[in-house]
């Protein structure tokens, strides 16, 4: 992968494509594997020019930053930047697939969450950590406020929000800067354009796509047949109901179509849209395997043309919300 991205106008030079982790041993159940796969699809990816490498305290939770700094042993992590994400917890009754969460933004909270997640990645900084979520009972800036401390202190490079709206980014970027912004966009999400990369633009901050493979549907992975087995998480998101699946298809057929055109995979041209939304994107598509890996790494290579991306901005919208 020779392009780099910078990652907001005061981040680090990045690989244009990132690496979820989350999918290796959380929600996605369909998918899963042993730590040692996991732990070498990561080096893996380290070695084909991925270094945005994605984790939150709540998957696991906490096993996948476990993971994470498992894979980063032994001098890798100096050639990565390391992005994790507080503020969401996992509840009671959540199981691998069946999650249930609720946000926590209160300074204790995120001052303990942090240095959970240093010593879980075992590293003593944090390169992006995220506020998973704006917790509705906690104001932003008590929460961004002690992110900022946390900062200052050198444990936290760059600050991120995960989901938030354009007035909730001004209100955080006038305590600190906002260097990141993590939110679902792609082909079938593509709300973000409207007002949150414009104004990551406008303010140097990254924008990192979070699903942008669609969990896996825009890839081609799911179709009218194939369903994700039932306890995974995917199995009870609208989009994915057997009904939206077979209506969903005519968005990802015609992503096959330009792919087929291009001598690309459906998930390289998924993520092409990404990075041709602007310079400061660089999204961070989950695998856990290598040649899917290697594939999307090489994402950035695919040129799609005006009217690729014409034909992509006008596929149907999806059936089904995102949750
Ligand atoms: N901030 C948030 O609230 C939030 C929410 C969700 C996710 N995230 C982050 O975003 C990351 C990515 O999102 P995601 O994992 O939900 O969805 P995604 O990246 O849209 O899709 C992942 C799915 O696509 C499949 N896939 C990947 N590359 C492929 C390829 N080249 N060909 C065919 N299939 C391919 C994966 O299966 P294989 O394993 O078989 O490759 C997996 O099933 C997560 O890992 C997490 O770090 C953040």
């Amino acid at each position: 992968m020779a392009q780099q991205r910078t990652l907001g106008t005061a981040g680090p030079a990045v690989g244009p494509i990132g690496l979820g982790c989350m999918g290796m041993n959380w929600v996605y159940t369909s998918q899963l594997q042993s730590a040692e796969e996991s732990i070498g699809a990561i080096r893996h990816a380290v070695d084909h020019g991925i270094t945005l490498l994605d984790t939150a305290d709540l998957y696991g939770p906490f096993t996948n930053e476990e993971l994470l700094g498992e894979a980063l042993r032994g001098g890798l992590r100096e050639r990565v930047v390391l992005a994790t994400k507080g503020g969401l917890k996992a509840g009671p009754e959540s199981r691998l697939g069946s999650v249930q969460v609720a946000a926590d933004g209160r300074p204790e909270h995120l001052r303990a969450a942090v240095e959970g997640s240093l010593r879980r990645l075992g590293t003593d900084r944090i390169d992006l950590y995220y506020l998973h979520r704006v917790d509705p009972r906690v104001p932003l800036a008590e929460s961004w406020g002690a992110l900022a401390e946390l900062q200052q202190a050198g444990k936290i490079v760059q600050l991120g929000l995960s989901e938030v709206s354009a007035a909730q980014l001004e209100e955080a970027h006038a305590i600190a800067p906002v260097g990141a912004v993590q939110s679902e966009l792609s082909v079938w999400s593509r709300d973000p354009l409207a007002e949150v990369l414009p104004w990551c633009v406008a303010h140097g901050a990254a924008f990192v796509p979070f699903s942008p493979l669609g969990r896996g549907f825009l890839a081609g992975r799911f179709d009218g047949e194939n369903a994700p087995d039932q306890d995974d998480f995917r199995a009870r998101l609208p989009r994915f109901q057997e009904e939206a699946r077979a209506q969903n298809l005519r968005i990802a057929d015609g992503i096959r179509e330009i792919a087929t055109r291009h001598g690309a995979t459906p998930a390289q041209v998924a993520l092409a849209w990404t990075l041709a939304q602007g310079e400061h994107v660089v999204p961070i598509p989950g695998s856990t395997r290598r040649i899917h890996i290697e594939q999307n790494a090489a994402a950035a290579e695919v040129q799609l043309s005006n009217a690729d991306l014409a034909a992509l901005d006008s596929l149907p919208a999806p059936v089904g919300t995102r949750y």
